[in-house]
């Protein structure tokens, strides 16, 4: 069975973190997005991956070679010229698509990360025999995403509006689907969209179902949802997998840190912190609801909270980020400051306080 991963577009609500790599890469809870996805398509007997891409497919590439080996999954890429939206990239996919014609594939948006109940989504798609499947959650603010109306009982999709201005209710996609290879008839390679154009005319045509999934979900594309989306994913991790989750006299709730980070003494960690790879924590240190990529090193008695830092960073001696500050790559603060919501492009120094949300050029 095939899957194809939407990767386009420019992440540009993730920056800086997304001036460094295509936001599939960016890790989350110490592991790219994208991996995620292909192990959880992988354990449903999903033998190659699609990754639909207009933007840096080569750094993609040999990324996701290494990959392909140690998860022995076949991963290809299906290159647009210019962007072909959510749709157009199947149509461009086509030919391979096919090969596995008469079988449903999966699309998913590159950007979400949920529980994965994919097993659960192709029994659904196989009883329900429409021609599409859209996985479905529930939200508070539904405006900002694909709003799903239908039927509760049979699932079958009444209407599917994206985006709506008004309310009409408050299940939305997912940004995961199982389409049948006939799907493929009702697009044409040009730029087309999923969302606004093919799901609305097969809802019309009575051939597309909704699956309600009540597992966690979350589009991580922006920085608050993705510390939001950290939440989450720990507390599944706690559920599902408890073990691979910190403990400690110097933990609290839920916390993931890197087998290679060095902490110091006298540090208290958590709720919602992960800590990726060869991070240095220095002695004193607070941190909470933050993620800190490779390589950061904070140095003692400083406090981070609410915070994402990029990759190979370092916080000075008793500074304070705050409120969804963003640092890019390689960023440097110096000791005692305080950064209140400030987004840092990578490669900077900072030294002087930044009490209200700003952008650091
Ligand atoms: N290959 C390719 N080409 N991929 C694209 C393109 C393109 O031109 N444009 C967008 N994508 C990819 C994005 O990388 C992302 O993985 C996915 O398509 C959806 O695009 P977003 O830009 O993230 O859309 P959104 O978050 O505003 O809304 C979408 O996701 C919501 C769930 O998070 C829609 O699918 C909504 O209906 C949905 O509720
Ligand atoms: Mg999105």
């Amino acid at each position: 069975m095939k899957a194809v991963i939407l990767v386009g577009g420019f992440g540009t609500r993730l920056r800086p973190l997304t001036l460094s790599k295509p936001k599939p890469l960016v890790e989350f809870a110490n592991k790219p997005m994208i991996l995620h996805q292909i192990e959880a398509l992988k354990s449903v007997g999903v033998t190659e991956v699609i990754l639909a891409i207009s933007y840096q497919p080569q750094v993609m590439l040999t990324f996701l070679e290494e990959f392909e080996e140690k998860l022995g999954i076949k991963i290809t890429c299906s290159r647009e010229t210019e962007p072909l939206g959510t749709a157009g990239p199947l149509a461009l996919a086509k030919s391979k698509l096919l090969e596995d014609a008469g079988k449903p594939f999966f699309v998913l948006n590159s950007d979400i990360t949920c529980e994965y109940p994919l097993k659960e989504f192709l029994e659904f798609h196989k009883v329900r025999g429409g021609a599409a499947s859209i996985m479905v959650t529930k939200v508070e603010e539904p405006s900002k995403y694909g709003v799903v109306l239908f039927d509760e009982a049979t699932g079958r999709v009444k209407k599917f509006v994206e985006k709506p201005v008004n309310f009409v209710g408050n299940k939305i996609n997912a940004g995961i689907y199982l389409l049948n290879t006939s799907v493929l008839d009702w697009i044409s390679l040009q730029p087309m969209s999923l969302e606004r154009q093919v799901f609305p005319s097969i809802a019309d045509a009575g051939a597309l179902y909704a699956m309600v999934s009540d597992g966690f979900w979350m589009d991580i594309g922006q920085p608050k949802d993705y510390l939001t989306g950290l939440h989450l994913y720990l507390d599944y991790l706690r559920r599902k997998c408890h073990r691979l989750l910190s403990t400690g006299p110097n933990i609290i709730g839920n916390v993931l840190i890197d087998e290679t980070a060095k902490i110091g003494e006298g540090c208290v960690i958590g709720p919602d912190v992960s800590v990726g790879p060869g991070c240095v924590i220095e002695s004193g240190v607070r941190l909470s609801c933050c993620t800190l990529m490779k390589g950061v090193r904070v140095k003692s008695s400083a406090h981070v909270s609410g915070s994402i830092v990029g990759w190979h960073s370092t916080i000075g001696q008793s500074a304070h980020l705050c409120r969804m500050a963003v640092l890019g790559e390689d960023v440097h603060v110096n000791d005692t400051l305080f950064l209140n919501g400030v987004v840092v492009l990578p490669h900077k120094e900072i030294k002087s306080h930044f009490v209200k949300p700003e952008i650091v050029m």
